[in-house]
């Protein structure tokens, strides 16, 4: 025990020091990916938008330091612009606003936040397609493209936005739009085996399934593994918020699907289902969104089955840090190796702001922080 308190001590004390530094830079905008040592800036509109701030609220959190916060606030304030701006939303608007306005609501009580965030959830409630019970994920990515049907198993942790905002309200609207949605990748998202679909495209008038399709994995029925971490950590928030036992079920059957893939040093390859001839990098976001999302799986869990997740998703961090960090020298990311989307070449071998704000917060979940942002 005393040995395991001393590398996420260490570890944190590393994160603490690396985010002062480069808070420096960055400052209040939005970096994506590292490349040769320096987050790239995207603007506001980008789906990793809330991560960075995210970054800052979790080590405020224990550091108290007010530059951190006011960084944060102000990457908060930019988005406002974003949510002004309807034809460039998309259902990412959770990942946006609850690493921002819900995490100072939560940690402030700031009354702004709490409407930018319940704005939001309203917004992403408006994606909802009743017809096949699914969140709309994207609109056209180029003129004349059709995406009305398509929902994608990233999603799955927008969803906490939804069931924040029906706590927030007492308004069931929000909680029940996240079940369907949640009810809809049970059905069609998840496979029998534990491996998930990236994608899948409904017939937006009937609502019927028209097809999976790969997306940032190797093929339909291939299994990507950072899609699989969001299902891990998206279904076990589902279960947090509803308590349905389904929700529960499945996210333990994607676990192990994930676990029971991870090579030996536990950080994952992009794609747990590749042929031979096919690269393997591995992706280390992949790996702290699922320690995340099995650090919170052991807590849901009967006490007898709790260590399998909680050990696996310590596994992983404590990989992270001790096999895929930089801590010496100028790198600004935290850990290395992520593979944003390896079919259109895109950071295949870099660090990447959603890897490093979940590795924070799962370093931050074993220090004993256990209230969630999400
Ligand atoms: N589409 C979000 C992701 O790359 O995981």
């Amino acid at each position: 025990m005393a040995e395991q308190l001393h590398w996420i001590n260490e570890a944190w004390e590393q994160v603490t020091k690396r985010v002062t530094r480069t808070s420096k830079r960055i400052g209040a905008n939005f970096p994506h990916a590292s490349e040769k040592g320096s987050y790239i800036l995207e603007e506001p509109y980008w789906w990793t938008a809330g991560f960075w701030p995210g970054v800052l609220w979790q080590v405020y959190r224990e550091t108290g330091d007010d530059a951190l916060k006011q960084l944060a606030q102000e990457c908060e304030a930019k988005l406002d612009k974003v949510q002004n701006d309807y034809y460039r939303l998309d259902h990412d608007m959770g990942f946006m606003w609850t690493l921002t306005s819900i995490a100072q609501y939560k940690i402030t009580g700031n009354e702004d936040s709490k409407r930018r965030a319940l704005l939001a959830a309203n917004l992403l409630m408006g994606r909802f397609n009743v017809n096949g019970n699914f969140i709309r994920a994207w609109n056209p990515w180029s003129e004349g493209e059709d995406n009305r049907g398509v929902a994608i198993i990233d999603c799955m942790m927008n969803l906490p936005l939804l069931y924040w905002a029906s706590e927030e309200t007492g308004d069931p609207r929000f909680k029940s739009v996240a079940k369907r949605h949640a009810d809809t990748v049970l059905e069609h998202f998840i496979r029998s085996d534990g491996g998930v679909h990236h994608i899948i495209r409904f017939d937006p008038d009937t609502g019927e399934k028209v097809e999976a399709l790969g997306g940032q994995g190797y093929a339909p029925y291939s299994a990507w593994s950072r899609g699989t971490a969001w299902a891990i950590y998206g279904l076990t928030l589902s279960y947090h918020y509803t308590g349905e036992e389904k929700y529960l079920e499945t996210a333990k059957r994607v676990a192990h699907f994930f676990i029971s893939h991870l090579p030996e040093d536990f950080v994952p390859v992009w794609d747990f289902r590749l042929p031979a001839e096919v690269a393997s990098p591995r992706d280390s976001s992949a790996g702290a969104i699922a320690a995340c999302g099995l650090l919170l799986l052991a807590e849901k869990v009967r006490t007898e089955e709790s260590p399998v997740y909680q050990k696996a998703g310590e596994k992983i961090l404590e990989s992270l840090y001790k096999n895929y960090g930089e801590w010496e020298g100028t790198e600004e990311g935290l850990i290395l190796h992520g593979t944003s989307h390896f079919p259109e070449g895109k950071f295949t071998d870099n660090p990447l702001i959603y890897g490093d704000y979940f590795f924070v917060e799962g370093l931050a979940s074993l220090k004993g922080y256990k209230e969630l942002f999400w």
